[in-house]
């Protein structure tokens, strides 16, 4: 058996094996499958770091393997499972050079398996000065296996809408729906990130590292942002972070010659993602249009992976990033109503052009997450991140290598009974009226935001918008927004406002929150429409899902009993 390189595959049928790994060929490098699944930050582990400590190990038992069509699912079980016990397949297709591409993701048991199957691999061509080894590779045609070593087969778990959601369906079900708080929820249900799509997240991130490691020593990509925080969207972009991991220092008396590149130096920073980006351009498979931010406040790394066609930026040393991503999703866990209403806010957002995908003088999702999460503190369904951080244990302690404290109670349950209890039983539908209503008249002049208090606080600057960075308390996270993007704000939120008071709730086609979203100018001659039970269904997954916090008060319950 072999696998085979994944560079200009379509054109050469070179080797012996079948699998092809995929790569623009260049240095040989020294692939390393790391099995440990110690905790990564700092020994003491928190749910997501757990989480992403599973994800980490999901990944590196993973390969993503190019097929000619679904139906080449059977021949590649058998061909790989002749290397180990494989746990599932998962088959997307993406359109890439106006080819539809089929790819399978196959999860094995054990990391030996890919280390095996991996060194079976052949490489496409053998007049590469320096080929590269890479986890995504190609299954060439070639002889069906006729036995398997292992198991039974799994089944193939197949991604229809991998990464779209049309207006079609949005509107389908949302016109389905019973109330406007039914809708958030099935609006978040329908959009947030699938299973596939963070294994195939953290696969990208996996798929850097066995590259970095070829150069480095010990160095992890991180996911981090919305594709962590559990407010990411379909089609989100993949936010990722290259981080030393001290742990194995020694005190051995011989020490390694290095090159001193500091990462708190920020010329030295740039210097090297600036040389790490034309590597990546160069020599790593997938890896397309890539851009060099590096004058931005945290230099980065743009550039599209052509695999899962998703958007990526690579950082490095930015830890406090990682930890941000940790309390947005701390604050994600402590009321189910948080998730469903920052995604009601973000796609209005988007929707209204508030938010765009260029970065400007406008906001951006992770500061109209803020003021969301600011929102429900003024809410009392929040905590200020003050009295995490003065409920924080030992555990808990976290500090940056630039010394930024990131310090804060991880575990929600610890959180003493007066927090847990929230007074505030308000519907998702009040919940969201009410978000365009304080925002409508909230004093921007006057007053920032800060997080970490919990409260307003006098604006310490003269930009229109001041959002204190809750973990850096010198920074503002609203400082590019403009006076006449700001003013923008508020008036859509007003807008919305009236929307939702006088909309009429008899047009079956557009109501509730479809006129937020104006999502109502596609054709519904031919929708089919869902039946109620499934309707009730989302909404009844997600709540049982979250049952340790539902009401008796919130009034969706009424849908579930339907
Ligand atoms: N971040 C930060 N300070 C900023 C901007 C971003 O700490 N001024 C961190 C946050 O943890 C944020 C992450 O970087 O979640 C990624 O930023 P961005 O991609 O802009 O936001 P996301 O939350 O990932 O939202 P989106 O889905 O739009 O990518
Ligand atoms: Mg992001």
């Amino acid at each position: 058996f072999s696998l085979l390189s994944h560079c200009y595959y379509k054109k050469y049928t070179m080797g012996t094996g079948r699998l092809r790994l995929r790569g623009r060929t260049s240095m040989l490098l020294n692939v390393q499958y790391k099995s440990s699944t110690r905790s990564n930050f700092t020994g003491v582990q928190t749910t997501l770091e757990t989480e992403i400590i599973q994800r980490r190990d999901q990944a590196r038992r993973s390969l993503l393997i190019q097929v000619y069509s679904p139906k080449s699912h059977n021949d590649l079980y058998n061909y790989c499972s002749r290397f180990g016990d494989i746990l599932s397949m998962h088959h997307y297709q993406v359109n890439r050079n106006h080819y539809q591409e089929n790819y399978i993701l196959v999860e094995f048991k054990d990391v030996v398996s890919v280390d095996e199957i991996m060194s079976y691999a052949s490489f496409v061509r053998s007049d590469y000065i320096a080929p590269v080894k890479s986890s995504v590779l190609w299954f060439r045609k070639g002889q069906v296996a006729i036995s398997q070593k292992y198991q039974t087969k799994v089944a193939l778990t197949v991604e229809h809408g991998y990464i779209y959601v049309n207006d079609k369906k949005i509107l389908n079900v949302l016109s389905n729906a019973k109330s406007i708080s039914g809708q958030i929820i099935i609006l978040y249900e329908t959009l947030r990130l699938t299973d596939l799509e963070i294994r195939l997240r953290f696969h990208t991130a996996q798929h850097l590292e066995q590259y970095f490691s070829g150069l480095f020593h010990n160095m992890r990509v991180l996911p981090f942002g919305s594709s962590i925080n559990g407010f990411g969207r379909r089609k989100c972009d993949l936010d990722l972070v290259l981080v030393p991991n001290y742990s194995q220092e020694g005190n051995s008396r011989l020490v390694f010659h290095s090159k001193p590149i500091r990462h708190n130096d920020r010329t030295e920073t740039k210097e090297f993602l600036g040389v790490l980006a034309n590597a990546m351009y160069q020599f790593i498979p997938g890896i397309s249009n890539v851009r060099r931010i590096l004058e931005a406040r945290v230099p980065i790394i743009k550039f599209h992976y052509d695999y899962t066609q998703i958007e990526c930026d690579l950082s490095a040393t930015n830890m406090t990033a990682v930890y941000m991503s940790e309390l947005l999703n701390l604050y994600g866990e402590m009321d189910w109503r948080v998730r469903p209403l920052v995604t009601a806010i973000r796609v209005w957002a988007k929707r209204q052009e508030i938010t765009t995908d260029v970065p400007g003088q406008w906001i951006t999702n992770f500061p109209l997450t803020l003021l969301v999460l600011f929102y429900l503190q003024q809410k009392e369904i929040l905590p200020s991140l003050k009295i995490l951080k003065l409920h924080a244990a030992r555990g808990d302690v976290r500090c940056t290598e630039n010394g930024i404290d990131c310090t804060f109670l991880r575990d929600i349950n610890k959180l003493p009974a007066d927090f847990k209890y929230k007074l505030n039983q308000d519907s998702l539908e009040t919940l969201l009226h009410d978000f365009f209503e304080y925002y409508s008249t909230f004093n921007f002049d006057i007053y920032g935001i800060c997080i970490r208090e919990g409260r307003q606080i006098q604006k310490p600057s003269h930009t229109a918008l001041h959002i204190t960075n809750p973990l850096e308390t010198t920074l503002n996270v609203g400082k590019n927004v403009s006076f006449y993007e700001l003013n923008r704000i508020i008036s859509k939120a007003q807008d919305a406002v009236h929307t939702l008071e006088t909309a009429d709730k008899t047009n079956e086609d557009n109501w509730g929150i479809m006129t937020l979203l104006k999502i109502n100018n596609v054709n519904t001659k031919n929708l089919k429409k869902l039946n109620n039970t499934k309707e009730s269904e989302t909404i009844k997954n997600y709540l049982e899902n979250r049952s340790y916090e539902i009401s008796d008060k919130f009034d969706v319950s009424e849908e579930n009993t339907n």
